[in-house]
């Protein structure tokens, strides 16, 4: 790469040596994990305190056990373990709706999961249970999660703004007796009541539940009945206590988690204690960089894994200040990323791909106007992100010093498992990059049979990795520790491998657009539409009720209108990409993608919407007003 060609599909960009040189993951690693096999991930393991050493990297049995014999408390190795060298540092700095801030060091955030985990302890909840979460990104939240971890208690963070029925089917397949809650919360400026439909939840299962309530809201908007305790109570019933952690089988399960579901019915995830949390700590130290004393922000909700992963576990393990916010990035004004960016001085970056993609929406003048300089990496998820976006989040946020990692994973892996690692791998914009040290990924046809490089497929991971899903671990047994050939997960992700290992990612495959007898991965589709000037972002989908055809969902830059002589540019210009196949039934404009809050796009119901068919629940939308007006647009067509 020189000069000022921007680097497009294909092109190679080298990390900066600024950042190379003082990098975490430096060169030889992938060599060293080459070399020795499974054995290498005790690197990752050396990252955490153990109250009783492992006696094996992996061992086979009814399910791959990963630090087998180890036992350990991810509370313990996530605060206490801190306090001699960072009593005093920040651990969790919170920024919340309307101007509210909230400060905690390592010592602060001790203190409160211990009269946390003191209170909890206390209504009953013991080493297995499984207590439900419902609540916003507060402190409280993290608080809770890491009280529950230091019982051996499992959390089961659900999003805050799930309707009572998704709460419930939660409350009950997990058997959840208990529930922290609030009372409400801010969203937009405008209070939003979370009790009534946390108390909806209860009624509408048959065991009994026990609320907890976080008081949020200004005055008392909210009854709370003598059935609710109110969690400020219950730690000034219990200050200055402490816990001891709860050792903790390293394969012990450490929480529930269900899948988003914007794709298939939402399905439950158990991760574990050692596996899990070793693996987060090593991709957030070598993929993300994060070093202590950092100030990492991953700009998640904490209810997906990402925020679990990467928001609370990896920094929080690795003794970083983790910045948490509340609220959405438009909010008071669409440059509130950067103004929190340049006033925390923000060293890691991690956030969305689609929200890069909504950012260049609103213009280069939000993070050009504020003072950057504080970051050193960008990292993206969620997503196939395509080369625009890339150059944009690499030379308006990282003013072309910072490199971007472009991680791929699912809530099933626990952890990054494809990423290039930032210093030691070039990045090729468009591409997520190699499988990180450790893992190996295949593209497989329908059989399972590797393709050649360079051919679209389902990607498969075929090695085990410490941080993959208890019920996975129980999938890989007796395979020789996944070697003998005979197991591999299909992702359910469409990828293209090129020669050296980089993954393309073309889009789930349930999400696939067939026209006529070609299947396009969306994301093909998708950054062909985006080629065209003044197109900010796409969304495409097979619509089945007009025979197979392709419809596009597409929102302009800003100041641009959409019409019929863009529509025609578009077709024109994805012809000639992808060829004469490629070609839409229909071109919709609209300003805004469904996107659920953790940044996706909810491609299902634009399909739906495409065929006139119904469309469902959308409470898991950031934005579920823009559904209707799309149904408008697109009927009107
Ligand atoms: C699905 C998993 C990973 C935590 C966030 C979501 C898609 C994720 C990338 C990426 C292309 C990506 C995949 C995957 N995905 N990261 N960098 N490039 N696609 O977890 O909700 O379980 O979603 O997100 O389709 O299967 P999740």
């Amino acid at each position: 790469m020189r000069g000022d060609h921007t680097p497009g599909r294909g092109d190679e960009v080298s990390p900066p040596h600024s950042f190379t040189d003082d990098a975490n993951a430096a060169a030889g690693v992938r060599e060293a994990f080459a070399e020795e096999g499974l054995d290498a991930w005790s690197r990752a393991a050396d990252l955490l305190a153990w109250d009783r050493p492992y006696e094996t990297v992996v061992r086979d049995g009814d399910r791959l056990e990963w630090f087998a014999g180890g036992r350990l408390n991810a509370s313990h190795n996530c605060l206490d373990r801190h306090l001699d060298e960072r009593k005093s540092h920040v651990a969790l700095r919170w920024e919340g709706t309307g101007g509210e801030s909230r400060v905690y060091t390592y010592l602060d955030l001790h203190h409160e999961v211990n009269e946390a985990a003191a209170a909890l302890r206390d209504i009953g909840v013991e080493a297995g249970d499984v207590v439900t979460c419902y609540a916003p990104v507060i402190p409280e939240l993290v608080v809770t999660m890491l009280a529950c971890a230091r019982l051996g208690a499992l959390h089961n963070v659900v999003f805050a703004g799930f309707s009572a029925d998704e709460l419930a089917t939660r409350l009950r397949r997990t058997e959840s007796s208990y529930l922290v809650t609030c009372d409400g919360y801010y969203r937009r400026g405008n209070a939003v009541t979370q009790l009534t439909t946390a108390d909806n939840a209860r009624m509408a299962v048959d065991h009994d539940v026990d609320p907890v309530v976080v008081e949020r809201l200004d005055d008392d908007a909210v009854y709370l009945g003598d059935d609710h305790r109110r969690y400020a109570d219950l730690l000034d019933d219990h200050r200055g206590e402490t816990v001891e952690p709860v050792a903790r089988d390293a394969t012990d399960p450490l929480f529930v988690i269900y899948t988003s579901g914007t794709t298939g019915e939402p399905s439950r995830v158990t991760h574990t204690t050692g596996g899990y949390l070793a693996h987060v700590a090593w991709t957030g130290r070598a993929v993300l960089d994060i070093e202590p004393f950092d100030t990492h922000w991953c700009a998640a909700d904490a209810a997906w894994i990402t925020g679990h992963s990467y928001m609370v576990y990896a920094p929080l393990a690795l003794g970083a200040t983790t910045l948490l916010y509340e609220g959405a990035p438009d909010q008071p004004e669409k440059d509130r990323l950067w103004e929190l960016v340049e006033r925390h001085r923000v060293d890691t970056f991690y956030t969305a791909s689609t929200a890069v993609r909504s950012f260049m929406k609103w213009g280069a003048d939000h993070p050009d106007s504020h003072d950057l300089s504080s970051l050193r990496l960008l990292g993206m998820v969620g997503e196939p992100t395509d080369p625009e976006a890339w150059n944009w989040y690499w030379g308006h946020v990282g003013g072309k010093e910072c490199p971007v990692v472009d991680t791929w994973w699912q809530t099933e892996t626990g952890g990054i498992l494809v990423s290039t690692l930032p210093g030691v791998d070039p990045m090729r914009p468009g591409s997520a990059g190699p499988a990180v040290p450790g893992v190996d990924v295949a593209v497989v046809d329908r059989e399972g049979e590797p393709v050649a490089d360079g051919d679209p497929g389902h990607l498969a991971v075929t090695t085990p990795w410490p941080g993959m899903s208890r019920s996975l671990a129980r999938e890989a047994a007796g395979t020789d520790n996944g070697a003998d050939d005979g197991w591999l997960y299909v992702t359910g992700d469409r990828a293209v491998r090129d020669g050296d290992g980089y993954v393309t990612f073309l889009g789930r495959e349930d999400d696939t657009v067939t026209v006529g007898n070609t299947a396009f991965g969306p994301a093909t589709l998708e950054s062909a539409v985006i080629e065209v000037d003044a197109i900010a972002e796409a969304a495409v989908v097979e619509s089945s009720e007009q025979g197979g055809t392709a419809v596009a969902y597409v929102c302009t830059e800003r100041d641009h209108g959409g019409d019929d002589d863009l529509r025609e540019e578009i077709g024109e210009h994805v012809g000639e990409r992808l060829g004469p196949t490629a070609r839409f039934g229909e071109i919709v404009f609209t300003p805004e993608l469904p996107k659920t809050h953790s940044g996706k796009i909810m491609r299902r119901l634009l399909g739906a919407i495409a065929d006139s068919e119904e469309y469902g629940d959308t409470s898991a939308l950031r934005n579920p007003e823009i559904v209707g007006e799309i149904e408008t647009v697109a009927n009107d067509e």
